[in-house]
């Protein structure tokens, strides 16, 4: 199977501290991987280095097979969506939900030209099949957080990304919008229009079914990488967190308790 990602030795300083040590790490096609940490731990620089945001200090860092410093970023960084708290800033707030995902197919924050008919009938159907339909008409500027994370989704979907990155969609999301939301997600990795998905988050209640894979990052450091049954695991989170963690299991679902 052919890499999606590949990192090899990866080490990241600033201010002369590692932020990532030494990481090597290999996302296969088909793998959806959750990135997974306390606070500080690194995820969000490991996906900045991931979008050609950001160098290795050293090591060598490789996307959709091709290796960073090699090829155009801007290029690279048209195969990969990434939805963020920070995309969402930069879109114009006045269009609607429909208008917002059609600006994913054009790679704008906002809409220079009146849509066409055959964008809307995609965008139409690319929402209804992630469960955003609801939200084709509504003005993005008075959308719900997990409304907007919903809507964003459909946008990075729209232009046919190799790889989706998504940085704690969760955050801010009650139990019933974090679950519609993760039935989003899901259905945008089933959907098979990318490779694979990367999906952070600091909380296991949030990996849904869909995700196979994770990195258990702490410090800059990988605890363990690997199928999520073998990296997330009572020890590995206790070691992660620093505190006596207990993981739960049921129905392919994770619930941790932690006591201080
Ligand atoms: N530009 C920078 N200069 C110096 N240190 C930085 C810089 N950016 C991030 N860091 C540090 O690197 C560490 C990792 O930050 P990062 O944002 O990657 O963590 P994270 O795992 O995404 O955390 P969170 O879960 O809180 O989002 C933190 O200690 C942070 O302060
Ligand atoms: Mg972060």
């Amino acid at each position: 199977m052919s890499a999606v990602i590949r990192l090899e030795g990866v080490t990241v300083e600033r201010d002369g501290i590692a932020i990532l040590q030494n990481l090597s790490w290999t996302v296969c096609t088909g793998e959806h991987w959750v990135l997974f940490g306390p606070n500080g731990a690194g995820k969000t620089t490991l996906l900045q280095l991931l979008n050609g945001y950001l160098w290795p200090t050293c090591g060598t860092v490789e996307v959709l097979g091709r290796r960073l410093g090699q090829v155009d970023v801007r290029e690279l960084r048209r195969s990969i969506a990434l939805v963020s708290d920070a995309l969402a800033g930069l879109l114009n707030r006045d269009l609607t939900g429909l208008e917002i995902i059609v600006t994913g197919a054009r790679a704008h924050l906002n809409l220079f030209e009146p849509l066409t008919t055959a964008e809307v009938l995609h965008a139409r159907d690319l929402a209804h099949r992630i469960h955003a339909g609801d939200l084709l008409e509504k003005p993005f500027s008075i959308m719900s957080t997990g409304e907007r994370q919903r809507i964003l989704i459909a946008r990075a979907l729209m232009a046919r990304p190799g790889l989706i990155i998504l940085d704690e969609p969760c955050a801010g999301l009650d139990l019933a919008r974090r679950e519609e939301l993760l039935r989003t997600v899901s259905a945008a990795a089933h959907s098979g229009t990318a490779k694979a998905v990367i999906f952070t988050t600091h909380h296991v209640e949030e990996i849904a079914k869909v995700f196979s894979h994770a990195l258990l990052l702490s410090a800059g450091t990988a605890v363990a990488a690997g199928p999520i049954g073998h990296v997330l695991t009572s020890a590995n989170l206790t070691r992660a967190f620093g505190l006596p963690v207990n993981l739960i299991r049921r129905h392919g679902r994770l619930y941790a308790h932690a006591s201080i």
